[in-house]
């Protein structure tokens, strides 16, 4: 399309023919690295702001480390850095934890990566439900419960986990602003796609 040649000899001025698959994945890794959300509540605590949590959300995140979820859910991300069991205390049932979806067995086939999955990161995990690999849990409540019953083997109090849901909304950083560009379009000379199956 030629609408792309001329965006591409734009991005990448140096280079004599630079549509490539190589570049178009770096453009799409340029434009993910804007894609960060930053100056959530939480930041902004740790920055030394005490103010940006309030007290539910202090107590949220005290529960936070001494339940245990910050010994898997850690870092800058809160997660994302390590693989663990979707159940290291109990098998949650199949609804959740479906028997054909092994996570990462399906890379390694170690037996003990059955069941392995990587440790959610929760920044902004407020707006992202279904939650788990499965996407099977729509309530970040329900994740919550589940978390500290299969993984710490603890049933949190009704106020425990609501004060760590408020603890996680705080997660919730400045969501990027996009704006959404007008795509080439097709001449009657641009070639369908082909699907080599
Ligand atoms: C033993 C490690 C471990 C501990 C402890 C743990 N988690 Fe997790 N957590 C995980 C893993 C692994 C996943 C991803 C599971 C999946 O994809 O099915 C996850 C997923 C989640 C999710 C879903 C995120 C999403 O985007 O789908 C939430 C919310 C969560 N954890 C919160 C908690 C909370 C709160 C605690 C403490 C009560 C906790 N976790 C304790 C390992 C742990």
């Amino acid at each position: 399309m030629p609408g792309y040649v001329v965006l591409f000899n734009n991005a990448f001025p140096n280079e004599a023919r630079p549509v490539t698959f190589e570049n178009f994945a770096k453009a799409i890794e340029a434009f993910e690295a804007t894609l960060i959300t930053p100056a959530a509540p939480f930041d902004q605590y740790l920055e030394g702001n005490t103010h940006a949590l309030d007290d539910q959300q202090k107590s949220g995140l005290a529960l936070f480390m001494a339940k245990g979820c910050s010994s898997c859910h850690n870092g800058i991300n809160l997660g994302g850095q390590a693989y663990f069991p979707f159940g290291v205390m109990k098998k949650p049932d199949a609804s959740v934890l479906p028997d054909a979806d092994k996570g990462r067995f399906a890379v390694t086939r170690a037996v003990g990566d059955e069941y392995v999955f990587r440790a959610a990161p929760l920044r902004n995990v407020a707006l992202r439900a279904p939650y788990f690999h499965s996407g099977q849990v729509w309530s970040l409540k329900q994740a919550v419960a589940l978390m500290s019953e299969i993984q710490l083997g603890t049933k949190l109090s009704d106020r425990e986990e609501n004060d760590i849901i408020s603890f996680l909304n705080s997660l919730t950083g400045r969501l990027p602003k996009i704006e959404y560009p007008i795509l080439p379009t097709r001449t009657n000379t641009t070639p369908k796609p082909s699907i080599d199956r």
